[in-house]
C-alpha cells in the first residue's frame, strides 16, 4: 500500500486550482485533483452545472424570488445550457425546506416520469436499442415545477420562465464542458440511421460545421417557441395545449407509446421524504419512487450500528471504505427487493424501523468482504450487461434560509437522442430505470425483481438523492448528485465526511467518491480525484472487494451553511463543468 495521500493536500490544490483556472477550463486546467469552484456570503447562493443558469437563479432571488423561484428559473435555463441532462422532456425530485421557524414540513414534490398507457410489464423485455421513442417516459418536469411555484413560488411563473426564452432565443455562450457534450453526443448520433434521431443532430450541429468551442453562441430557436408558449400559456401548454399535439403526433408517427391522454392525465405528487438521524443531523431525502431516502437511512443506519473508523488525516481509510461498502452492498440488496412506485407497490412499513437496518448490519464482518450472490435470499441470480448515465443536480438556498436541492434527468446522457423537431428539446429514455424482464436478475446488475416492474401510469423506480440536512431545525447542507445507482453512494461519502468527520464542504467535494450497487459486485473506486482510494486499492482486495478503478462519479453541486453566522458556501463540483452565483444579502 502506498503511503495514505493527505486530506489537506486534496483541498489545497482544489482551491488553489479554481483561483487559477478560467472558466470552462477547470477539468483541463486540474486533471489529477480537480477544482472546485467556492462562493461564500451571507445572501443568496445558486450551485448548478452551468454558469448562465446559476446566474439566472441568482437573479431571480435578487429580484425578491425565493429559493423555489430560483430553482425553478435554473430548472428552465438548464434545459438550454444544459441539454445532456437539464430538461424540459424528463423529470426529477425537488426537496424543499423552509427557512428556519415556518411550520411547513419539509417536502419531496416528486415529477418522476410515469410508463405510458400501453405498456404491459413485458414490453420492453426484448428492446435492445436504449435510444428509441418506446424508452420515452412520460416528461414529468414542467408539472413538476409549476407545482413548485403554485405551492412555494412568489414572483409570476412567466418572469420564471422568460430567462430561459432568451438563453434559446437569443443564444448562450458555449461553456467548455458544454462543447465537450455536443460533440460528443453528435459524433455518436452520426452514426445512427433513425429518422428520429435527425432533428437532434439538426439542432445542435455547429453552424459552420466544425466542432463546437468555449466561447461559441448556441441558439435554439424551436426550444424558445415552445418555452414561450410555456411562459405565456402555464403548463397546460406542454399537457394539453400545442405542444401536447406536436407530441402525441410525433410519438404515433415515430413507434413510441405515449398519447394525448397519457401527456394530460400526468400530475406531479408532493410527498413526504425520509428522515435520518445521523451523527447529530437530520438528513432528509427523497421517497419511494425515488430509492435515495431510504437507501441513504439503511446505509447511515448501519454505519452508526457498525462504528465507523476515523480516518485521521487521510482521506480515506481500508477500514472506513469497507465500512461503508458493505453497508452499500446491503442497502442496494434491499431495494431491489423491496422499492417501486408507492402507488403500485406497497412498501412494507418495516423498511424504516431502525430494527430492520440493525439485522442488515448484522451480518457485516470488520474485515472481510461479502460475496454479493451470498446475499441474493429469495431473489433468483442469472449470470449476465450494465446502465449509463447522466443527470444533473443543483441546489438554491435564499437569504431568508429556504433551500432548494433539484436532482433532474433524461437519464442517459442526452436522454433517447429523441427530438420532435416542432418543440425542440431532447426526451427522456426513462424507461430503462424498470426492470425490463420479469424475474431476470443478473450478476451484472440487471434488476427483474416484481416491485419494479412497468405498469400503465407507474413511476419506474430512481436513485435521484437531492438531500437535505438540518441540525435543530435548520439548514446546513443541501446536496446532490448525478450518476444513476452511484448517486446515493455519492451522497453517503459527503455526508460521512461533512458530517461524521467534520470535513469543509469544499474537501468533501474535492476527495474521491466510491460505489458499492451489490451487483454487479464491484467496489468502483474513483481514480481522477486524487490517489485517497487507489493508495487503499490493495488493502480492500486483500479484503476481498472487487476494487473496479473508474474516472469520475458524480457531480455534487452544493450548499453548506453554518449555523451561527448564517454564511452559505457555494461548492460548484469540478468534475463536470459548473459554477456557483450568488445575490448580495
Ligand atoms: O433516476 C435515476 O435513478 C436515473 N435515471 C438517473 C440517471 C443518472 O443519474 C445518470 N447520470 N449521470
Amino acid at each position: 500500500m502506498h503511503s495514505s495521500f493527505n486530506r489537506r493536500q486534496v483541498l489545497q490544490a482544489a482551491i488553489g486550482a479554481a483561483a487559477l483556472a478560467p472558466l470552462g477550463r477547470l477539468r483541463a486546467d486540474a486533471p489529477e485533483l480537480g477544482s472546485v469552484d467556492v462562493s461564500r456570503t451571507t445572501g443568496g447562493v445558486v450551485s448548478s452545472n452551468s454558469a448562465a443558469a446559476s446566474a439566472v437563479g441568482s437573479e431571480v432571488l435578487a429580484d425578491g424570488g425565493d429559493a423555489v423561484d430560483a430553482a425553478i428559473a435554473v430548472a428552465l435555463a438548464m434545459a438550454v445550457t444544459w441539454p445532456e441532462a437539464g430538461n424540459i422532456g424528463g423529470g426529477g425530485f425537488m426537496m424543499v425546506a423552509p427557512p428556519a421557524g415556518s411550520r411547513s414540513p419539509i417536502a419531496c414534490i416528486d415529477y418522476r416520469e410515469t410508463a405510458p398507457g400501453a405498456v404491459t410489464e413485458t414490453t420492453l423485455a426484448n428492446q435492445v436499442d436504449r435510444r428509441h421513442p418506446r424508452m420515452v417516459g412520460v416528461p414529468g418536469t414542467v408539472r413538476g415545477l409549476a407545482l413548485a411555484h403554485q405551492r412555494y413560488g412568489t414572483l409570476p411563473w412567466k418572469r420564471l420562465v422568460q430567462p430561459a426564452v432568451a438563453l434559446a432565443g437569443q443564444g448562450v455562450v458555449v461553456e467548455a464542458a458544454l462543447a465537450d457534450s455536443i460533440n460528443g453526443v453528435l459524433n455518436a448520433v452520426s452514426q445512427s440511421p433513425r429518422s428520429w434521431h435527425k432533428p437532434l443532430q439538426q439542432t445542435f450541429a455547429h453552424p459552420q460545421g466544425r466542432p463546437w468551442q468555449a466561447g461559441d453562441v448556441l441558439k435554439q430557436p424551436v426550444l424558445a417557441a415552445t418555452l414561450q408558449r410555456i411562459a405565456d400559456n402555464g403548463p397546460d401548454e406542454f399537457y394539453q395545449g400545442q405542444t401536447a399535439e406536436h407530441l402525441a403526433k410525433f410519438f404515433a408517427d415515430n413507434e413510441g407509446l405515449i398519447t394525448a391522454t397519457d401527456l394530460q392525465s400526468y400530475q406531479a405528487v408532493v410527498r413526504s421524504p425520509i428522515q435520518t438521524g445521523f451523527a447529530g443531523f437530520d438528513v432528509w431525502g427523497p421517497p419511494p419512487p425515488s430509492s435515495g431516502g431510504l437507501v441513504l437511512q439503511w446505509m447511515l443506519r448501519m454505519i452508526e450500528q457498525v462504528g465507523l473508523p476515523d480516518p485521521g488525516d487521510a482521506v480515506w481509510t481500508p477500514a472506513s471504505v469497507h465500512v461503508m461498502a458493505e453497508a452499500m452492498r446491503r442497502a442496494y440488496r434491499e431495494r431491489a427487493a423491496h422499492l417501486g412506485d408507492p402507488d403500485f407497490v406497497e412498501i412494507p412499513a418495516e423498511l424504516t424501523t431502525p430494527a430492520f437496518a440493525t439485522r442488515l448490519a448484522a451480518s457485516i464482518s470488520r474485515d472481510q468482504a461479502t460475496d454479493s450472490r451470498a446475499l441474493a435470499g429469495d431473489i433468483p441470480l442469472s449470470a449476465g450487461p450494465a446502465e449509463s448515465p447522466q443527470t444533473t443536480h443543483f441546489s438554491v438556498v435564499d437569504a431568508a434560509g429556504m433551500a432548494v436541492a433539484n436532482t433532474y434527468t433524461l437519464e442517459a446522457s442526452w436522454g433517447s437522442w429523441v427530438m420532435d423537431p416542432a418543440t425542440g428539446f431532447v426526451l427522456n429514455n426513462e424507461m430503462g430505470d424498470f426492470n425490463w424482464v420479469p424475474g431476470y436478475t443478473d450478476v451484472a446488475g440487471r434488476i427483474g425483481t416484481a416491485a419494479n416492474l412497468m405498469a400503465p401510469g407507474k413511476r419506474m423506480l430512481s436513485s435521484q438523492t437531492p438531500t437535505i440536512v438540518q441540525r435543530d431545525g435548520r439548514t446546513v447542507l443541501v446536496t446532490g448528485s448525478p450518476g444513476g445507482r452511484s448517486i446515493i453512494n455519492t451522497v453517503l461519502c459527503i455526508l460521512v465526511q461533512r458530517l461524521r468527520w467534520g470535513r469543509s464542504l469544499p474537501e468533501a467535494i474535492a476527495a474521491p467518491r466510491f460505489s458499492q450497487t451489490w451487483l454487479p459486485d464491484q467496489l468502483r473506486i474513483e481514480t481522477a480525484a486524487g490517489d485517497g482510494l487507489t493508495d487503499v486499492s490493495a488493502a480492500l482486495q486483500a479484503m476481498g472487494h472487487a476494487v473496479t478503478p473508474i474516472g469520475f462519479q458524480g457531480a455534487a453541486h452544493s450548499i453548506a451553511v453554518d449555523p451561527g453566522s448564517g454564511v452559505r458556501t457555494g461548492v460548484a463540483d469540478w468534475r463536470r463543468g459548473g459554477r456557483v452565483a450568488v445575490s448580495l444579502p
